[in-house]
């Protein structure tokens, strides 16, 4: 049986292709939607990929996501430097975690250095792009296998 992953976004994401092109580059969200989609497919991975602005619905979607899904890819976005929450939910899936940030919050304004999740998921990745969310799925698919 495939494997099952899903990819959180948090607040705005659903505005990629319009927002801050400097920092998200020009890909939207149905492009990225596809691409991750298409990835997913090559390496046998049944994908959901979702996105909400709304804090509590994030949280419901991680609660939901501890008896469906295998993994979880998190692009929280901006509730990555503010939810508690959203860590709480997250600490309750005992499975593999990934975050994941378009731009390089590190090197962005004070307040996006703090993550308040990176503590307690498996691993990140920042800084590279759209492409992170191949990257992350890729690594995804390794963590499943046993592979890293
Ligand atoms: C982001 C970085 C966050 O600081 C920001 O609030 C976002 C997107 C990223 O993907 O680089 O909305 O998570």
């Amino acid at each position: 049986m495939n494997n099952k992953i899903i990819i959180i976004n948090g607040p705005n994401l659903n505005l990629l292709g319009e927002r801050e092109q400097s920092q998200y580059g020009s890909i939207t969200f149905e492009k990225l939607r596809e691409n991750c989609k298409k990835k997913s497919q090559e390496l046998n991975l049944d994908v959901e990929f979702t996105q909400s602005n709304v804090e509590g619905e994030l949280v419901d979607i991680i609660q939901d996501s501890r008896n469906k899904f295998d993994g979880i890819i998190i692009n929280a976005a901006a509730f990555t430097h503010t939810s508690v929450a959203i860590r709480d939910a997250l600490e309750i899936f005992k499975k593999p975690i990934i975050e994941l940030h378009i731009s390089n919050i590190y090197k962005r304004e004070e307040f996006r250095q703090k993550s308040l999740i990176s503590d307690i998921v498996t691993g990140g990745i920042f800084g590279l792009g759209a492409n992170g969310y191949i990257l992350a799925i890729i690594s995804m698919h390794k963590l499943l296998k046993n592979e890293n």
